[in-house]
């Protein structure tokens, strides 16, 4: 199965990622983790990265593209794959379409995870992230079994850097602007299917797993 997950920043794509993948085995693709990662390890695409990440743009396309071309070619995708946050342009809905035509490949379903705007700044200001396990929680929503530490490891939770209200702002602007478009694009391509993601986070996957096993 071939899946790309939509939503605005905070809309809750990696929390689904995460059940989505441990329900049908296939790759979690998120172009944000990628950057992160590369960020952390200093590479020369985490310097590329980090200038626009912090301020809450986008990454050039021929970044963005070239990164995802090389992780699809992996051979962990030949059963299937689950991209995150990609593609956020129209430009790399295209570069996207000629990838998997490249490789016999199409997609099967665009899952948009739809939560009003008004919701998501809280949502994102109270997330917090296990820097060893990459675990995701919320201060309120979902938090963590002991206050400030991770489930799995005990690590000290943080905040990603562009979680900070000053980034939050421009970061959902420049997602709405793009997003609208993109809906478009793969609404005419009959490969979008919408979930209601503002719901208790075992519901938004139940609506996501009765929609694409129908
Ligand atoms: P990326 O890491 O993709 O960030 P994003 O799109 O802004 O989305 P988030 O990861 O912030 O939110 P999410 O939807 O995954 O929500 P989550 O599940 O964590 O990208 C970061 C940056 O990288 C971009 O700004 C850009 O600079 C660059 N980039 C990445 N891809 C790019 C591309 N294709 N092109 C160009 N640049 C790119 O949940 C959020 C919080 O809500 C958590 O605390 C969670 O616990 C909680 N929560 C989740 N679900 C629920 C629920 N149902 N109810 C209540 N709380 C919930
Ligand atoms: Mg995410």
């Amino acid at each position: 199965m071939n899946l790309i997950l939509m939503g605005l920043p905070g809309a809750g794509k990696g929390t689904q990622a995460k059940e989505i993948n441990k329900k049908y085995n296939i790759p979690h693709i998120s172009t944000g983790d990628m950057f992160r990662l590369a960020i952390k390890e200093g590479t020369e695409l985490g310097n590329k990265a980090k200038a626009y990440m912090d301020e809450g743009n986008l990454v050039p396309d021929e970044v963005t593209i070239g990164i995802v071309r090389e992780r699809l070619s992996k051979d962990d995708c030949s059963n299937g794959f689950l991209l995150d946050g990609f593609p956020r342009t129209i430009a790399q809905a295209e570069a996207l379409q000629e990838l998997l035509a490249d490789m016999n490949e199409s997609i099967d379903y665009v899952i948009h995870v739809d939560v009003p705007e008004e919701k998501l700044v809280e949502r994102l200001t109270g997330r917090r992230i296990c820097p060893t396990c990459g675990a995701t929680y919320h201060v309120k929503y979902n938090p963590p079994k002991i206050e400030g530490k991770c489930d799995n490891d005990g690590s000290e939770l943080i905040q990603r850097d562009d979680d900070k209200p000053e980034t939050v702002k421009n970061r959902l602007a420049v997602n709405i602007e793009q997003t609208k478009p993109l809906l478009n694009f793969y609404e005419d391509k009959g490969y979008l299917v919408s979930v209601n993601g503002d719901q208790d986070i075992n519901q938004v996957f139940e609506d996501i797993r009765t929609k694409i096993e129908k």
